[in-house]
């Protein structure tokens, strides 16, 4: 495993124990709202503090862009990219989907990723260039062809409701077209579901850099494809997302397309 991969390894798994530690007794958590229905408990703080000691220990002159903590000042060329726990509603719910999820970017490309699943003990890993894995084992997308044979996950727009008539349409077209619509509140889970083949394809508008980084990598590596709504790069920036098994991506971007404002095409 390369050596900075290892490092990131080693950062998720001790925001895990903190975040399976926490999850035996929910009802005793602090938790704040930092926005409409955005929400961050003690154990988010804890664990981003977990990961980025863990890397800095290792790394001290890198960049660190956390959820809970924001962008620190630095020179370096390396950003470790973190959301600690990405599905902080399910969590708080005692619902069992969510995840770490640790990128590092490099010159601005994405070189490293790690998503980690407590609850599964499941740990996907990517290295730009030598392949996607879940717990060492290699993962490839599916290879699913038909989009009526294709099972899709997204995240509802549930803060920001500014493209919910869109979305709205672009969710009508995908449930007629698809075999079902998953949605299950880990934007990060759901990608890394895409890269090791349990879903086919994923689209959400608005995420952000911590919530797609290390799945945009695993999925690269795993041979699907990633592109923002309108088929292009741009998504890590933009956070609006399409990604998928290769041979179905044209038509999920088409179906999309159709429902597509032009303030959402980058
Ligand atoms: C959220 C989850 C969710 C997605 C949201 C994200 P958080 O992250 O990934 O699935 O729909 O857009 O913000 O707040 O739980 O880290
Ligand atoms: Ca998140
Ligand atoms: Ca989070």
């Amino acid at each position: 495993m390369h050596p900075m991969l290892n490092i990131a390894v080693k950062a998720a798994r001790r925001a895990g124990a903190i975040i399976n530690r926490a999850s035996q007794d929910i009802g005793t958590l602090t938790v704040k709202s930092k926005n409409f229905n955005d929400f961050v408990s003690e154990v988010d703080v804890a664990a981003e503090r977990a990961i980025i000691d863990t890397l800095k220990e290792v790394y001290p002159t890198h960049g660190f862009l956390g959820e809970e903590s924001g962008s620190t000042t630095h020179t370096s060329d390396f950003i470790w990219i973190i959301d600690p726990l990405d599905g902080t509603t399910n969590f708080l719910h005692n619902f069992p989907q969510y995840c770490v999820s640790i990128a590092l970017q490099h010159k601005g490309e994405i070189t490293q990723a790690v998503i980690y699943e407590p609850n599964r003990n499941d740990l996907y890993t990517a290295t730009k260039g030598r392949g996607a894995f879940l717990n060492d084992k290699r993962i490839r997308v599916s290879k699913c062809d038909k989009l009526q044979d294709a099972l899709i996950g997204t995240g509802f727009p549930f803060r920001d409701f500014k493209y919910l008539d869109d979305y709205l349409n672009m969710f009508k077209s995908m449930i007629q077209k698809t075999t079902g619509i998953r949605r299950a509140g880990s934007a990060a889970l759901d990608l890394a579901y895409v890269a090791s083949g349990a879903l086919d394809g994923f689209w959400e508008i608005g995420l952000s850099p911590w919530d797609i980084a290390a799945g945009g990598l695993l999925i690269q590596e795993a041979g699907g494809i990633v592109t923002n709504l309108s088929g292009q790069s741009g998504w890590l920036t933009s956070g609006n997302i399409l990604v998928s098994s290769p041979k179905i991506h044209d038509d999920m971007q088409a179906l999309i397309a159709s429902h597509l404002p032009l303030t959402l095409k980058t």
